[in-house]
């Protein structure tokens, strides 16, 4: 697991940094110890307990089946070479010295790491790849498969409504893929210079399977409330729009039934039941936004 990445953090209970890390725990200077599970990631709410129902296993393994399929590959491939440019702006990319301190990647809401994987991977393309990264998520059904993706990561159960186990200033890019917006807590982890770069479905995402995927009802993010959402401590760069067509078989469609909030009260008679009236294949298009923000100087 990576150096950078362990020294990042912090104790939940009292602040300090973790002096004593070993494969299997993290101590800090009181005592305070976590223990790694057996699947790699850590739970450092441990004790503290969450209000939050997290991804049930199924919705997660519904997610992950989704993307190992590839339907959602371009926007990986987006994210991946936006992150490399920004690290190469910053010094990271190639020519860099090895040796220099490495570039540190918080992916917030990692889920099951699906794109930080694709974006380490790039990264990795690189001789002088320097990085290192932290996956916070609230589901350790989901972290369980990011340790998997993602080994050298540290992968961290918390909750992103909380203050961050992270020190400040120490992120030089924060990602949040369809995942909690804590404004506060992602301007206090990055560095001056850093980059927020966030994801969010566009208006008419996947309109036409919203239907049988029970994805009626569910709020789009609109420009205007993201912005709102960063608009204290962030300043809007710029963003992009991506338009992907997929070609979707019944079985990718109860994937983004399972997989999206209304997984949690999905009811598998009923959807075996919507999936076996689709076609062998239905036309839909996913629409995205990448929107990238940047810190606003004090
Ligand atoms: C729609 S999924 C996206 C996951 C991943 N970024 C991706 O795109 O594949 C949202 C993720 O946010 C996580 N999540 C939701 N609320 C959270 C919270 N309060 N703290 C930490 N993670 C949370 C969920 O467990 C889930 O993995
Ligand atoms: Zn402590």
């Amino acid at each position: 697991m990576d150096t950078a990445a362990l020294n990042s953090l912090l104790c939940p209970i009292c602040g300090l940094e973790f002096s004593d890390s070993t494969p299997r725990s993290l101590s800090c200077g009181n005592g305070h110890s976590f223990d790694f599970a057996r699947q790699g990631y850590l739970n450092l709410l441990t004790g503290h307990g969450t209000k939050f129902v997290p991804d049930t296993a199924a919705m997660v393994e519904a997610r992950d089946a989704f993307l190992d399929a590839g339907h959602y590959q371009q926007l990986a491939d987006a994210l991946s070479e936006g992150v490399r440019e920004l690290l190469a702006g910053r010094g990271a990319g190639p020519g860099v010295a090895s040796d220099a301190e490495p570039a540190l990647i918080i992916d917030a809401g990692t889920g099951t790491g699906y794109y930080l994987q694709h974006i380490l991977a790039k990264l990795g393309q690189d001789a002088s790849h320097n990085v290192a990264a932290v996956g916070l998520d609230i589901s350790k059904f989901a972290l369980r498969r990011a340790a998997r993706r993602n080994p050298d990561a540290v992968n961290i159960v918390w909750d992103l409504w909380r203050e961050l186990p992270l020190g400040a200033g120490v992120a030089d890019v924060v990602l949040v893929i369809f995942a909690p917006r804590n404004s506060r807590e992602f301007a206090r982890i990055l560095k001056p210079g850093g980059h927020l770069l966030v994801v969010t479905p566009l208006p008419g995402h996947l309109a036409d399977i919203a239907d049988e995927a029970g994805l009626l009802g569910i709020q789009e993010d609109k420009e205007a409330a993201l912005k709102e959402s960063f608009g204290g401590e962030f300043e809007l760069l710029g963003s992009q729009e991506l338009l992907v067509p997929l070609q979707l078989a019944p079985a990718d469609i109860g994937n983004v039934a399972l997989m999206g909030p209304a997984g949690h009260h999905m009811d598998p008679v009923q959807l075996g039941e919507k999936l076996r009236h689709l076609p062998a294949v239905t036309g839909a298009t996913a629409a995205f936004r990448i929107s990238m923000f940047q810190p606003r100087s004090v």
